[in-house]
């Protein structure tokens, strides 16, 4: 740590002679050969090359706007890589995150859509855009996607610096939570369409008690780089003796000293001999008020049809009434910590639209489970129209404009999280249209005020 600072400021006095060195040189132009001058003349042709090309690329966009947004970014872009400015401004906003390095485990695998502090950690420009733009929204979001096998386990392990909310989009795990008080442990059989919260620093493992793969997508309440710490390197890091004194085992520190660290990373875990190990495992389930604490039966729960589709919604609700039980124990819970997220399923009909709308209080990743679609961001002064397929993530942060709409025959179905444990506030294109009175419209599409009758009154809003 203090390497690094020293190596910064060491580098700090390096740019800032850089950054002169331009004037220098034209100074002292006089006493350079002729190979330097010719070098900078070919630089300087180079460049101009480049940036002729960018600018015609940028025509072709036909978005003129585009290019002002692009020279603001390269102003303030804080990595060296010339490449970057050719990444599509799209990759601000989605991920495609089946491209993304798989991290294998001995019983499953871990991707994710994430901010870096190396950036040679990400896979590709495209995957960096997506990280540096959630983390320069500060936009309190991670995701990523868990897939444990059959028995497989993930480890318990906590989390420093985020909350967990996850979507069990497959298979059934047994679940435990161990809370701050007095180390209570909440087990429960978790199932498809259910969600799981872990609130920050409560220790938690995932192991799949069915036949098939489990698949968990995740969201983390943080655009840094997650912190996350397993039980067994926990364990191993720990001297013997004090592990001896802390868990007071039969044997003292010499039964400590049998615990051998496996050679492979054991974040997800699945022995060879389980079955020898683990003979009379018991998946029993906690009573309901701690169970509802950190499950939601997402799918189980009311619908909040829209014109194109159907919403549901694991929240906290300041009205609770029309809860039931089970409902108000996980409302109150996100409720009581910091930074909670809102989650909700989307689907979308074949065809249908959501239509354009911004968020006022949070930030919005999605992750696409089934369709195809596209999506629309629009900013001040910045606008663009990509497709989404299945396994992209996006990310849309507050007050960003954005609609999506169903392009295939299938219904498009999504998982969305949004930044906020509080009432998600959003504002529609067609709710802020109507509000506008009309002679204002009229002035300001130079069009005649009687035609704005010609765009129907809202109807009375429904779902939220
Ligand atoms: C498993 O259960 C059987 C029968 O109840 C018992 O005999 C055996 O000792 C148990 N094994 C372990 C490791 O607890
Ligand atoms: C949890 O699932 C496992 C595996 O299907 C099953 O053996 C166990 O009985 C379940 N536990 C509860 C409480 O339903
Ligand atoms: C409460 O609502 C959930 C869905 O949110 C549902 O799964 C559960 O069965 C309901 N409980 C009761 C007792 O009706
Ligand atoms: C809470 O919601 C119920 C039904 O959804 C409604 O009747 C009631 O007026 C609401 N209460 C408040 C304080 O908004």
């Amino acid at each position: 740590m203090d390497n690094q600072a020293f190596e910064m400021h060491g580098e700090n006095i390096q740019s800032s002679s850089k950054g002169k060195e331009w004037p220098n040189k034209e100074e002292r132009k006089g006493s350079w050969s002729l190979m330097k001058t010719f070098l900078v003349c070919l630089l300087a042709c180079v460049i101009t090359t480049a940036i002729g090309v960018l600018v015609l690329s940028l025509v072709y966009v036909n978005n003129p706007i585009f290019m002002k947004e692009t020279d603001v970014k390269d102003d303030g872009a804080s990595s060296p890589k010339p490449d970057e400015k050719n990444v599509d401004i799209r990759f601000q906003f989605m991920n495609h995150l089946g491209k993304s390095k798989v991290h294998v485990y001995p019983g499953g695998e871990i991707q994710w859509a994430r901010f870096r502090k190396d950036a040679n950690e990400y896979q590709s420009d495209e995957e960096m855009e997506f990280g540096k733009s959630i983390n320069n929204h500060r936009s309190k979001m991670t995701f990523g996607t868990l897939r444990i096998k059959s028995k497989g386990l993930r480890a318990p392990h906590w989390h420093f610096n985020a909350n967990e909310h996850g979507y069990l989009l497959q298979g059934t795990a047994w679940i435990g939570v161990i809370g701050a008080d007095d180390s209570v442990v909440t087990t429960y059989n978790v199932t498809a369409g259910q969600v799981v919260f872990f609130p920050r620093n409560t220790v938690h493992w995932v192991k799949n008690v069915g036949s098939e793969d489990c698949v968990f997508l995740l969201f983390f309440t943080t655009h840094e780089e997650l912190q996350t710490l397993d039980v067994d390197d926990a364990f191993f890091s720990t001297p013997e003796d004090i592990a001896a004194r802390a868990l007071k085992p039969q044997g003292g520190v010499n039964f400590i000293r049998t615990f051998k660290k496996q050679k492979e990373d054991q974040a997800i875990n699945l022995p060879s001999n389980l079955d020898q190990l683990v003979q009379n495992a018991t998946y029993v389930q906690s009573p309901d008020n701690l169970v509802w604490q950190y499950f939601y039966n997402l799918k189980g729960s009311a619908e909040y049809p829209f014109p194109g589709g159907i919403f549901q919604w694991a929240r906290y609700r300041i009205n609770n009434t029309g809860l039931n039980e089970t409902e108000k124990i996980f409302s109150e819970s996100l409720n009581k910590h910091e930074n909670t997220l809102t989650l909700a399923t989307l689907r979308i009909f074949s065809n249908g639209l959501g239509q354009p709308h911004f968020h006022f209080n949070a930030n919005e990743m999605g992750y696409v489970i089934s369709g195809c679609r596209q999506a629309g961001v629009i900013l001040s002064g910045v606008t663009t129209n990509f497709n989404i397929g299945i396994g992209d993530v996006i990310f849309f942060a507050v007050g960003m404009q954005h609609y999506i709409k169903s392009l295939c025959d299938e219904d498009l179905f999504f998982i969305l999280a949004y930044g906020t444990g509080n009432q998600l506030e959003t504002l529609r294109m067609n709710d802020y249209f109507h509000a506008t009175a009309d002679h204002i419209l009229a002035q300001l599409f130079f069009k005649e005020q009687a035609e704005f009758k010609k765009f129907p009154k809202a109807a009375k809003k429904t779902g939220k």
